[in-house]
């Protein structure tokens, strides 16, 4: 009986661990270093891998060429701390896909092609305190309530993407953030850069290389500047003149007092001139009465 149990237990002992690892199957073409890990670094994906065990934490996913990510991504992996998607295809993410990861503390989606961040892109991501968004060459929108939600959020790179503009809402959104990496856009320094440019200056032990890391092209010739060359005086003609839309104000409203004026003086006038008629009219009358 003894020996035959002394037997058996190896044999039990594998049928256990491969009962107890079925939910833990690693993707193949993946390495799974431990429990927690799944890392498809480099390995020329073009999708995101199936089946990834349910229980992840941390998805590294780098250096392929994975062009969108599923929208009940984050759902089905909602322990997700880690995810690393830096250097794929991605040119959109589709809203609410990030927006459900209540876990999540680190997301690299570096080295893609992402055009555009809009609203609600991370909705309830309260955990997040890093979010890697730099070298996405095409990316020229930020909208103005991308972030709000990320209430953790310690550091932001949106580095060499395509901002010519940014709506200080943006970072104002961010109560948590230490560390903000904005150099290597086209940034244009016209009035609408005025407001960024009075934030960043304020805030500039947030940039790692203050504002001397950050060129502006000039409206009037294109030359690139260093913003530590500016100051709030370069951005003064701003608060004097009128924007096109002010003009257009002005001129409207010129036109539209104008208009009332002419109506106005017509129906006095022609108010006038029936008094005046009326009352010649009713001297007639009294004439003819007399008469
Ligand atoms: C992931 O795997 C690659 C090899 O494919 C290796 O170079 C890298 O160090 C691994 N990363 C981690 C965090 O395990
Ligand atoms: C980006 O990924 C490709 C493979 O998809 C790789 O050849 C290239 O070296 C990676 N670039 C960087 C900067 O890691
Ligand atoms: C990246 O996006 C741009 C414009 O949206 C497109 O022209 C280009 O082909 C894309 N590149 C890749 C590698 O998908």
């Amino acid at each position: 009986m003894i020996p035959c149990v002394s037997w058996l237990q190896p044999f039990l002992a594998l049928i256990s661990s491969s009962l107890l690892t079925r939910g833990q199957i690693c993707p193949s073409s993946c390495l799974c270093p431990d429990h927690h890990t799944v890392n498809c670094t480099n390995q020329g994906l073009t999708r995101v891998p199936d089946p990834i065990p349910l229980g992840v934490r941390r998805l590294l996913l780098s250096n392929n060429w994975i062009p969108w990510i599923p929208s009940d991504f984050l759902v089905l992996y909602s322990d997700l701390v880690y995810l690393d998607l830096r250097n794929n295809s991605l040119s959109q993410l589709e809203p609410g896909t990030l927006s459900t990861s209540s876990r999540l503390v680190f997301l690299d989606l570096g080295s893609n092609n992402l055009t555009e961040i809009s609203s609600g892109t991370f909705g309830e991501s309260r955990s997040l305190i890093k979010l890697r968004l730099g070298n996405n060459p095409y990316l020229n929108m930020v909208s103005r309530d991308a972030f709000t939600g990320l209430t953790s959020l310690r550091e932001l790179e949106l580095e060499r993407n395509g901002l010519t503009a940014l709506d200080v809402m943006v970072l104002e959104s961010l109560p948590s953030l230490r560390m903000l990496r904005l150099d290597g856009n086209p940034w244009l320094c016209n009035c609408h850069f005025a407001k960024l440019f009075v934030w960043l200056t304020e805030n500039h032990h947030k940039l790692p290389k203050g504002m001397e890391g950050i060129e502006c092209s000039l409206p009037m010739d294109g030359r690139r500047v260093p913003l530590s060359l500016l100051s709030e005086d370069s951005f003064q003609k701003c608060r004097g003149t009128l924007t096109l839309t002010d003009y257009l104000i002005v001129i409207f409203s010129g036109i539209s007092v104008s208009v009332a004026a002419i109506v106005a003086s017509f129906f006095l006038a022609s108010t006038v001139h029936c008094f005046q008629r009326l009352s010649k009219g009713s001297k007639g009358d009294e004439e003819d009465g007399n008469d």
